[in-house]
């Protein structure tokens, strides 16, 4: 038996697939053949039937993927009940988390992995993960949850069910682009739970679950959230380098938004963040956390490189500063994330389903041997 260790599955490829191609040395995202950067101008729509069917859609199948997703947009009272039985400060991913798996008690079929019953409860969450967080942003403010509007777009029913104004066009683009870039990124460690999750053919809301708790973690989704909570606890673009300087002494030290498995240099989808975050800060004219995101970057830069090192910023890190200014409050950010990814981890599991291999690796055995039972009483 080989006993060679891979920590962390680093570098360790488990399948094959389709969706998506990272190279990490040069920064390059391929979804379905097209680079990231060719998609910014996509709807998030057209990017989700990109990555379950293998191509854009012509106008008939964008439409047909739009109506077949508003079927099921509005939510079971029964999880709007649940929701509103979550205490005031529970945080927004464990109710995220909850919800998803209380709706598996609502379908009709949430066993099947029939490759069309997945695609119909997959489709489903496509509409309703928007739906759930803007449900849980507004019932803990203290609001009611707004009815979706079937002719917005999952963009703009988003932002519409989060703050109950019709959005503009310009906040609906930005959203697209956000949704487009967190969509899909491979075997990243929430999509490789789904997929893990997945190869013991349990349902898709299970797999979906496990997903949304991976998601959840700081070295993960759960960055961008971490993001801003450091530049609110640093205040100004004058108390970067401090924060930097004593972050990185710390053993173990880690500025959230930073560095990656895969890319060794800038991720491409921070390269396109940031020009999101220069227009939204030049426009709305609060450049205060753009500003200190350059800041903190160039302090990581000089630091890293006393290392020897590049650890460049990731899709989380000016994520951040474009989710703030448009007004959502930092514990939103990575369910934010989720409402993207449903897409990526949805294709993945038509994957997996579809040719699956129960995933099950091992673990070399370095304990005891050979010691033998004495009853309670006789244990020293
Ligand atoms: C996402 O995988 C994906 O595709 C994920 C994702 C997706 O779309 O699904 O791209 C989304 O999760 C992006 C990553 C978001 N996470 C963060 O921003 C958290 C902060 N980042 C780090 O914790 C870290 O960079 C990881 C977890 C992302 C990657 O960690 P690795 O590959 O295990 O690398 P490592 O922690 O072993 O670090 C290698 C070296 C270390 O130097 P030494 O201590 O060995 O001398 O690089 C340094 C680290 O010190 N380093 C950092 C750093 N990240 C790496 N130093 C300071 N701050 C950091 N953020």
């Amino acid at each position: 038996m080989d006993e060679t260790i891979y920590r962390g599955l680093n570098g360790v490829n488990v399948d094959t697939s389709q969706i998506c191609f990272i190279d990490g040395d040069k920064g390059e995202l391929i979804y379905r053949g097209y680079d990231i950067r060719e998609l910014t101008e996509a709807s998030y729509e057209e990017v989700v039937h990109l990555l379950w069917n293998g191509d854009l859609p012509t106008r008939a199948e964008l439409e047909a993927l739009r109506a077949e997703a508003q079927e099921d947009v509005v939510l079971p009272d029964g999880v709007v009940d649940l929701l509103r039985c979550m205490p005031a400060g529970a945080g927004p991913m464990h109710a995220l988390r909850t919800a998803v798996s209380a709706l598996a008690a609502f379908d009709p079929n949430p066993d099947g992995v029939d490759h069309e019953n997945v695609r119909r409860i997959g489709t489903a969450l496509l509409a309703r993960m928007p739906v759930l967080v803007g449900t849980l942003q507004r019932l803990r403010e203290g609001k009611e949850p707004v009815v979706p509007n079937p002719d917005l777009s999952i963009a703009g029913n988003f932002l519409y069910t989060l703050t109950g104004e019709e959005p503009s066009e310009a906040a609906t683009k930005v959203m697209d682009v956000a949704l487009v870039l967190h969509a899909e990124h491979g075997s990243n460690a929430s999509t490789f739970v789904a997929r893990s999750t997945a190869s013991t053919l349990t349902d898709v809301y299970s797999a979906i679950t496990a997903g949304i708790a991976s998601l959840k973690g700081p070295l993960h989704g759960g960055a961008n959230t971490g993001v801003m909570n450091a530049l609110e606890e640093i205040g100004s673009v004058e108390n970067v380098e401090r924060y930097v300087l004593d972050t990185l002494a710390k053993p173990n030290g880690r500025i959230m938004g930073f560095g990656h498995r895969v890319y060794k240099v800038r991720d491409p989808r921070a390269n396109i963040l940031e020009h999101v975050a220069e227009r939204l800060a030049r426009e709305s004219g609060e450049s205060k956390w753009f500003e200190m995101s350059l800041e903190m970057e160039r302090v990581m830069d000089r630091e890293m490189a006393k290392k020897g090192r590049e650890v460049k910023p990731n899709v989380d890190f000016f994520s951040a500063s474009v989710y703030r200014m448009l007004g959502f409050p930092a514990d939103m950010y990575t369910p934010i994330f989720a409402v993207a990814r449903i897409s990526g981890w949805m294709a993945h599991l038509f994957e997996q389903y579809a040719d699956n291999r129960l995933v099950r690796p091992r673990l070399v055995y370095e304990g005891p041997r050979g010691k033998t039972f004495a009853p309670v009483d006789q244990r020293a």
